[in-house]
């Protein structure tokens, strides 16, 4: 059975697995922000009606120069991409027929974009994925022999935040291998593990940003890639790949830190309580500072019963199947709203006490 390898995608879901969608489902398997984009998109709207017949600027301006002001960073280094998605796709584009590190389980897109330009994939697997804990002499040894790693912070799927000290020392100690961290999700937390900065210092390094998750615009489609080499991904991109809209949405969300800062500290509160539950109940938790994490089930249930049994009570979770490392075994949960989790809650705790 072929799940699909996204999550956000419920009645493709329903429709793999041979279940009858139930009229109302709760989607806890995308991590887009639960309360929309800011307010202030509304009121700018109607006169985002006049962008519509020019052509948007070719670096994306005024959204250019508003990143390198937000963080501090020259404006050649910063390349403007139609989500992060692109930027994945023209690093891979830059880095084609190479051998490159990806640190398990994170996002699927790595591997698959960089399968498509020929490059070479060298898995390390994590031996501890609640803290996404990796073999140390392992990681030193393959960093010796490859191209580039990829490195996602806050890890999809597990949440887990790495040390920007550690990753400053793996970018110090080997000069001759690109860094590619993605950021997607570390406006979920309070950005002091953040390498942005460190793309003044070092040469090998990229950092992804995603304007989606956080000022839920996935369907606009908004992202950057921050470092000193940024220009040898423009020659990749297409003219205009990104849109007059999405170019002002994106400054105006670049304003909006204390939409930001509420998000966070929300998303914070209800993923400690929703952990706490399911640590209760005998899960497993991966210890997540974004807004979802892992949990797996006590060892005596059956995880793909249970997946099932969500389903079949509208809940969709995030599967792992796809997820090296996870094979199924554990699910990413979305944290949402009280009300969404309140749900949840009575469903999981239903199911594992009389299972
Ligand atoms: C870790 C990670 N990086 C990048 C992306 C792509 O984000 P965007 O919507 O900006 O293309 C995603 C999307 O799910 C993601 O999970």
């Amino acid at each position: 059975m072929l799940l699909p390898s996204h999550g956000a995608n419920a009645s493709a879901l329903y429709k793999a697995v041979g279940i009858t969608m139930p009229q109302e489902v709760i989607d806890v398997s995308e991590n887009v922000n639960v309360d929309g984009f800011p307010e202030k998109i509304k009121e700018y709207w109607p006169s985002l009606l006049t962008k519509l017949a020019t052509y948007p600027n070719e670096q994306a301006e005024p959204f250019y120069t508003d990143i390198a002001d937000f963080h501090e960073v020259q404006k050649s280094h910063v390349v403007v991409t139609n989500g992060a998605a692109e930027g994945l796709v023209t690093l891979a584009q830059f880095f084609r027929g190479k051998d490159i590190a990806l640190l398990e389980p994170s996002f699927s897109e790595y591997k698959r974009t960089l399968q498509q330009q020929n490059c070479t994939i060298h898995s390390i697997i994590s031996d501890d994925i609640s803290h996404y804990r990796f073999n140390e002499q392992a990681l030193n040894e393959l960093l010796l022999r490859v191209s580039a790693i990829y490195i996602c912070n806050p890890n999809n799927p597990t949440g887990v935040l790495l040390k920007k000290e550690w990753i400053e020392d793996l970018i110090q100690k080997y000069p001759h291998c690109y860094f590619v961290i993605d950021e997607a999700f570390i406006d979920w937390t309070d950005e002091a593990e953040s390498v942005v900065a460190l793309t003044n210092t070092y040469t090998n390094l990229f950092v992804l940003r995603s304007m989606t998750k956080m000022f839920g615009l996935a369907g606009v489609r908004l992202g950057y890639v921050i470092g000193k080499q940024a220009d040898k991904l423009r020659c990749f991109l297409p003219h205009w790949n990104v849109s007059n809209i999405a170019i002002e949405l994106g400054s105006i969300c670049l304003q909006e830190q204390q939409f930001v800062k509420k998000s966070r500290e929300k998303s914070g509160r209800l993923r400690e309580e929703m952990s706490v539950v399911l640590k209760n109940l005998g899960c497993t938790i991966s210890d997540s500072s974004a807004n979802f994490f892992l949990f797996k089930l006590p060892n005596r249930l059956n995880p793909d019963a249970f997946f099932s049994h969500l389903l079949n009570r509208g809940i969709v979770l995030r599967h792992t199947k796809n997820y090296v490392g996870l094979d199924g075994e554990w699910f990413r949960i979305a944290v949402k709203s009280e009300e969404i989790w309140a749900k949840c809650k009575e469903e999981i705790i239903n199911y594992v006490e009389n299972h």
